[in-house]
């Protein structure tokens, strides 16, 4: 049980055991192409927000797509034929290197569910018809249980702005199993008013609600075909009831008899000792002919065996909103996970985002592990959890070096992994979402305002060897002239040489808000630990209009109109720095959000 900080694939192949999870849910990023922010609102409710870049949701073809597919046709079986026939229609597409990110973490997923487990994928009409495909070819056609339609909302501007389309108003979540036994706890929900007016049109004595049902059925089966005997008072105003002694043989005086077959064509649905029990119970009636029905009472019946199409889970509340994109509602959650677990199972989520997944599993008492490649995400899921079910909860995270000494192992272990934690240490977002691959001379890079009016754009280099020089420091400085970047951060493993002091020293001030900042900062592992920080931009307000918050976050890719747009508010103090202060973005203090987390 625990978070884990790092691309789901390796964390999975390394640490997920084979059959070991009851229940995985996945909410993959969409290929949506778009960067996703987080705004920070202002106290007053001004709207002045400030933002900061969480997770980028594009996929491109390069070396990890690549990698990727390969590991895929090398798995072979089904999904290997599949994938060669996808990637001659869809060539070396965005959509096909999203395919095969997915279908490389699904078959992983395949692997280490239980025998009775079940699969939720959460995604939308952009990709889930190529994702069902993989998904058959994966865990087996007869292994697809429900396509669940969520209406994550009421209405969407898609149909707005003059287009000739509907609006996109709901997600999709592809139900599977590994076999043809899995857990399933049946959920249900109310009945719809107007049936209840139209079916429950009875009251009984004590005012009950019920509704009578036919006792015949289309097929024989045991003691079917009987004659029910019935008896009453004559000339009184009361109904049947059952003549279980066959006193018709013998009338009393006063007392009028009648027997009903079944309706013609058709035969009880229950024997004469079941329907005896019915009337024992109470829950037998007859009509004026005899025919015995059964009383259903509303107020014990579940509710309709829940459905496919969920249209009663609303976005996230306010209570529960962090401001996390994409951030999905409690509720969601945990329906899927009451569902398709019993308490105790261990749940996963490979991409658990602000941990909603994490924080339901938590309260059904159920075990969970959560992977996400963002450090902010995996901070605010500790933060989450503490203010939730207080500090006494134990979050173990792996990923993220607790020391000097573990972060220079992994450096030396993981040359990626110590990329991201450096990346997100700065409060940065992963470049190109920590794709392995070509990145062009950039690790991280992080969009900040540059009042009043400017966005502007810090790049950090990552280097892990043992040993650094002012060559790859003049790289960097090429890549920050090549991409116009007001600021640079270059993080080492090893301490930099005066050379590169000087070098650095010698790119001067850059002013930010109107302070000057060092345009190239260097910082090391161990000036890391030793407490130094580097002077970073933090979220300055700006004031944006509403409806363009996003847009005007300045020059960043705009969302895919397909996709849900976003006001992704934190309600939160504005924080101002005093002079020269160094401060960590990342870590954002507890007091600068306030996660209201009352959870139903
Ligand atoms: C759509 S969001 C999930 C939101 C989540 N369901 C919630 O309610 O907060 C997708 C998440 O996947 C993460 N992600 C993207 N690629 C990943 C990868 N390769 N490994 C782990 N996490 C990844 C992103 O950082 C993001 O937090």
């Amino acid at each position: 049980m625990g978070l884990y900080f790092g691309d789901n694939l390796p964390v999975m192949q390394k640490h997920i055991a084979d059959a070991s999870v009851a229940l995985v849910y996945l909410d993959p990023p969409f290929n949506s192409k778009a960067q996703y922010n987080l705004l920070y609102e202002t106290p007053g409710n001004e709207r002045e927000t400030a933002q900061q870049g969480v997770f980028r949701d594009t996929w491109n073809w390069e070396d990890e797509a690549d990698t990727c597919y390969r590991e895929v046709l090398a798995h072979g079986g089904q999904i290997a034929l599949i994938m060669t026939a996808l990637i001659k229609a869809l060539g070396h597409s965005d959509t096909m290197a999203y395919l095969a990110m997915m279908a490389a973490r699904l078959i992983e997923v395949h692997r280490i569910l239980k025998a009775d487990g079940s699969l939720y994928l959460h995604c939308d009409p952009t990709a889930s018809h190529y994702l069902k495909i993989v998904l058959d070819a994966i865990f087996g056609p007869q292994r697809y249980r429900s396509e669940i339609s969520w209406r994550r909302t009421s209405s969407h501007n898609d149909a707005k702005q003059g287009r000739k389309q509907y609006g996109n108003v709901r997600d999709i979540i592809l139900f599977y199993t590994i076999s043809d036994e899995w857990c399933w706890n049946q959920q249900y929900v109310p009945y719809d008013p107007d049936y209840i007016e139209s079916e429950y049109r009875h009251a009984d004595t004590d005012g009950q609600d019920y509704k009578e049902t036919d006792v015949t059925a289309a097929k024989p089966g045991g003691d079917t075909s009987y004659i029910w005997r019935v008896k009453r008072r004559e000339g009184r105003k009361e109904r049947w009831q059952p003549d279980f002694d066959d006193e018709y043989l013998r009338p009393r005086t006063g007392w009028v008899y009648n027997g009903v077959p079944p309706y013609q064509g058709r035969f009880w649905a229950y024997s004469r000792a079941n329907l005896r029990a019915f009337w024992e119970q109470g829950e037998l009636i007859h009509r004026e002919t005899g025919m015995p029905r059964i009383m259903q009472r509303l107020h014990k019946m579940p509710g309709v065996p829940l459905q496919n199409d969920w249209q009663d889970i609303k976005p996230a509340p306010k209570s529960e909103a962090l401001g996390y994109p994409t951030q999905k509602p409690l509720a969601l959650l945990r329906r899927i996970i009451e569902t398709s677990s019993n308490p105790d199972d261990l749940i996963l989520d490979p991409f658990c985002g602000c941990g909603t997944t994490v924080a339901a599993a938590q309260q059904l008492k159920r075990q969970w592990v959560g992977i996400d490649v963002s450090y902010y995400a995996v901070r605010l899921i500790e933060r989450r959890l503490r203010r939730k079910f207080g500090n006494d909860i134990v979050v173990p995270i792996e990923g993220i070096p607790a020391d000097y000494l573990s972060a220079e192992g992994l450096a030396e272990n993981d040359k990626y992994g110590f990329q991201q934690w450096a990346v997100g240490e700065l409060g940065c977002q992963l470049w190109n979402n920590g794709k392995k691959g070509r990145d062009g001379g950039i690790d991280g890079e992080m969009w900040f305002f540059n009042p009043p009016h400017n966005a502007g754009r810090l790049l950090v280099q990552v280097k892990g060897g043992k040993k650094v020089g002012i060559k790859e420091l003049r790289e960097f400085k090429d890549v920050l002239n090549r991409e116009n970047a007001e600021l640079g951060v270059f993080f080492s493993r090893a301490a930099p040489t005066p050379e590169m002091r000087t070098e650095a020293a010698s790119l001067g001030d850059q002013h930010v808000g109107g302070k000057p900042v060092r345009k190239l900062q260097l910082i090391s592992l161990a000036t890391w630990y030793s407490g130094q920080r580097p002077q970073l931009p933090i979220p300055v307000p700006l004031t944006i209009p509403k409806d363009k918050s996003v847009r005007a976050a300045g020059q960043i890719r705009r969302a895919d109109p397909k996709q849900p747009s976003f006001t992704f508010l934190v309600e939160g103090v504005q924080t101002k720095p005093r002079k020269n202060q160094v401060v960590n973005p990342s870590i954002l203090p507890d007091e600068a959000i306030s996660l209201s987390m009352e959870v139903v």
